[in-house]
């Protein structure tokens, strides 16, 4: 029996017999031989069928094998440096595992909507292999960075009886006679979980009902939010600089073959090293005025408005106090500006806007109860998160990271839909 492996390891099994299970990708014939082009979810090798080494029914078969059948391929590894992968099989034996129906994904060009409804099949081809394994790697630096920097994860609740990011994109559900919402942020647990284990994080989905379709939107989608007490605005901003350029870089470091594969040129990604220019709200709007972009001062920006803003820098830029009046409830305010919040946004550079939205907490007791009235929240749902300033308050940050986000923004995509597995947005619930 040859041993099974994975196409990934065919460099180490170069002039052995091994077998491939897979699905047949593509082929061609050219005289006494047939190219079989075979994945298996770890890459692609080329399993060439000679019609002088194989019996002529095999042979045969080869003919009828449609695309994306299930096949088990028995064969010799050789180097080939021509070949994708740089390597191929010299076909010994081959097994349809089943033949597949006329497959609906082809070579030629498909519509967006035709590719997302068949979502469940579209994950096979290289591209979008490429950008879920480039997400898989980002999740993975996200989490070595804060586990690396003794951080605790701490899981937040889906349910909750709170609004965190306002009420106008809250999912109700109801739940035993009386109503929950699907969590927009873990972010007020993260508050608890600080002042009970000094640095922690959360990572997980979270929900918003997004009537905007922007290609920046979706209604679920996945946040790594820190949360460390006796931190300031300040050091806040160092703690995001320090992570995103980690992301960056590691992806950079453990991905090339994948990014080659998406044909993402890397160069403003190579950029991506600290420090970040940080501006203040004030000067970003200087920076619109300055390119005559028509923006009323004191609004928040727009998806255009930060594409204009992070044109004037070569890497990501951090803006920091926005107005208190356009920020969320929990924000502390300046106190050398009572009208600004000392909240900091990260705008990634290439048009890719917010990635990273966060800021030091309100730790005043009686500041955050007129604040909670101010924005009309039910202040009995807040019990429990007005306890954290009764007990031992303290000055604390963090920040909240859409992991989409940035997927879209290191993979260069044109829309945030392709850098989730199965993406949720308004008009698509299905597959
Ligand atoms: O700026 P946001 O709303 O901040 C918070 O939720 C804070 N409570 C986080 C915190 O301080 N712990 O969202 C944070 C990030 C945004 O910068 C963006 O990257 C992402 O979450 N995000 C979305 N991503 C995809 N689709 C949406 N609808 C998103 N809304 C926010
Ligand atoms: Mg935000």
């Amino acid at each position: 029996m040859a041993e099974r492996i994975y196409i990934s390891d065919a460099g180490d099994h170069v002039g052995q017999e091994v077998s491939v299970q897979g699905w047949l990708y593509n082929k061609r014939s050219a005289g006494k031989l047939w190219f079989l082009l075979v994945r298996d979810g770890t890459g692609i090798i080329q399993s060439v069928v000679f019609k002088g080494n194989v019996n002529e029914a095999l042979f045969q078969e080869c003919e009828g094998i449609t695309q994306e059948s299930s096949v088990v391929v028995t064969g010799t590894v050789s180097e080939d440096k021509r070949s994708v992968g740089g390597f191929e099989l010299q076909v010994s034996d081959l097994q349809v595992q089943q033949l597949a129906e006329e497959y609906p994904i082809t070579p030629k060009e498909h519509g967006t909507t035709f590719l997302m409804d068949h979502r469940h099949l579209w994950l096979r081809s290289v591209k979008q292999n490429a950008i879920l394994r480039i997400r898989h790697e980002i999740i993975r630096a996200c989490r070595d960075f804060f586990d690396g920097r003794g951080f605790t994860l701490i899981d937040a609740p889906v349910f909750t009886p709170n609004a965190c990011e306002g009420t106008t994109t809250l999912f109700e559900t109801e739940y035993f006679g009386s109503k929950a919402y699907l969590t927009q942020s873990g972010q007020l647990y993260m508050e608890s979980g600080a002042m009970a284990f000094g640095k922690v994080y959360c990572f997980g989905p979270t929900f918003r009902a997004e009537k905007s379709k922007t290609r920046r939107h979706l209604t679920e989608f996945w946040m790594i939010e820190p949360e460390v007490a006796y931190m300031d605005l300040d050091g806040d901003m160092d703690l995001a600089e320090d992570f995103v350029s980690h992301v960056v870089q590691t992806v950079l470091k453990n991905k090339q073959a994948e990014l080659k594969a998406i044909e993402r040129d890397t160069t403003a990604l190579e950029r991506v090293v600290k420090p970040f220019p940080r501006i203040s709200y004030d000067e970003a709007v200087a920076i619109l005025k300055k390119n005559n972009v028509e923006f009323e001062d004191g609004n928040d920006f727009g998806g255009t408005d930060e594409t204009v803003i992070s044109e004037a820098f070569d890497r990501p830029v951090m803006v920091h106090r926005y107005p208190a009046q356009i920020k969320a409830f929990y924000m502390k305010q300046d106190p050398e500006d009572e009208s600004k919040a000392l909240c900091v946004d990260v705008l990634a550079p290439e048009g890719y806007g917010e990635i990273i939205g966060g800021g030091q907490r309100e730790d005043d007791l009686a500041v955050l109860q007129r604040k909670i009235k101010e924005h009309e929240l039910p202040e009995e749902a807040f019990q429990w998160y007005l306890d954290l300033r009764r007990y031992g308050t303290v000055p604390h940050a963090g920040f909240g990271m859409g992991i989409e986000r940035v997927v879209s923004w290191i993979c260069g995509l044109s829309h945030l839909r392709e850098a989730i597995p199965f993406p949720r947005l308004m008009h698509r619930l299905s597959p």
